[in-house]
């Protein structure tokens, strides 16, 4: 691929899987530089990478600011990011220097929404605390009460952006009998029918709900928006499950519910930061499970994910269609 004679620049900032990989090898000769790591690479060796680049393939661990913008200098052209949160791109930035954005909506709701089902279940029946009991002689005897939880069937749910992947729990989750699918967000969504999802306040959505998933994009409107106010008001027998992003949620505010009983239990695939420090006051918690973000994470989605995000940056090297390019 040749801009005027000379070879376009790519820079990757990770190890991606071979089915990206693939595509841009035989996609024609571009210069590319990849960082060959499955750990993010340093601040300074993004700046550093991205130099001269005509197209920059990163990862949501890579923020992509002002300071990257202007190293990587005017060639810039596009900017692919291996997923379908952007948050870590300052797209007014961007857009002011003309430089289209792709992302990977779609190919990644199911299993985002599998894993936050099985989060919510975990989490409400409390799998790991039950299985450690098991390893830990903790399992003396079948007890009335041992390792009761909270179930789905007859509950009152409640989503917190009914988008892609809220809407995908939402019909993941109606078949376990729950009696009422409530959801909060900007504007009411025409196939939250389907569910028979209501569309009302967060204040009603939060005192309302016996379990409360977070699936909204990170925005200045929703950073710090599960606060000790938002905490205060749920039933002290509810769940809170957070697959969107880590700072949608004030930590130390969870751990004061999770701690002094106001709500029940919390599950949370995403964190601030990550990865989550080991002495972390939320991993000290018997009712709260963290993982390491991989609501994504099956070989399936992560090999489209990763075609995808070549195919998005090829389409925006060339200046042609790009198969999901953001729109901002
Ligand atoms: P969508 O854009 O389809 O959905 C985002 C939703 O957030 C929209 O419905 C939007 O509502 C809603 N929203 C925006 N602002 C608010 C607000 N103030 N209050 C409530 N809701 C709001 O994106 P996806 O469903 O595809 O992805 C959602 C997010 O999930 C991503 O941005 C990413 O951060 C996260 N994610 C996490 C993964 C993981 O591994 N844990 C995997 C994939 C995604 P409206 O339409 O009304 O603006
Ligand atoms: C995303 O795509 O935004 C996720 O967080 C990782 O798949």
């Amino acid at each position: 691929m040749q801009t005027v004679g000379k070879l376009m620049k790519v820079f990757v900032t990770r190890r991606i899987p071979p089915e990206g990989m693939k595509i841009l090898s035989t996609a024609g000769a571009c210069e590319l530089s990849l960082w060959d790591s499955d750990e993010p690479l340093p601040r300074a060796e993004l700046l550093k990478g991205v130099q001269g680049a005509h197209g920059l393939l990163c990862m949501l661990s890579d923020k992509v600011d002002a300071e990257v913008l202007d190293a990587a200098g005017p060639n810039l052209k596009v900017i692919s990011t291996l997923s379908v949160g952007f948050d870590h791109l300052a797209l007014d930035e961007i857009k002011k220097r003309g430089i289209r954005v792709g992302y990977t909506p779609d190919v990644l709701t199911d299993a985002t929404a599998e894993l936050t089902v099985a989060l919510l279940l975990a989490t409400a029946r409390r799998l790991p605390e039950a299985v450690e009991e098991v390893k830990n002689g903790g399992w003396t005897s079948w007890k009335p009460l041992m390792m009761c939880g909270y179930g789905l069937s007859g509950s009152t749910v409640g989503v917190i952006g009914l988008g892609r992947i809220g809407m995908a729990i939402a019909r993941r989750l109606m078949p376990f009998g729950v009696k009422r699918l409530l959801y909060s967000g900007r504007s009411a969504k025409a196939d939250a029918a389907e569910v028979n999802g209501e569309f009302v306040p967060l204040d009603t959505l939060v005192s309302e709900s016996d379990f409360i998933v977070v699936s909204c994009s990170l925005t200045p409107e929703t950073q710090g928006l599960c606060d000790k106010a938002f905490f205060s008001k749920m039933k002290n027998t509810a769940v809170f499950v957070n697959s969107s992003r880590g700072a949608v949620v004030n930590q130390e505010d969870l751990y004061e519910a999770l701690n002094s009983g106001q709500i029940a239990a919390a599950g949370l695939d995403v964190t601030t930061p990550e990865p989550l420090p080991t002495n972390n006051p939320l991993l000290t918690l018997k009712n709260c499970v963290v993982l390491p973000h991989i609501g994504s994470a099956t070989y399936s989605t992560r090999g489209i994910m990763s075609a995808l995000s070549v195919q998005n940056l090829l389409g925006g090297l060339k200046g042609s269609d790009m198969p999901s390019e953001l729109t901002f």
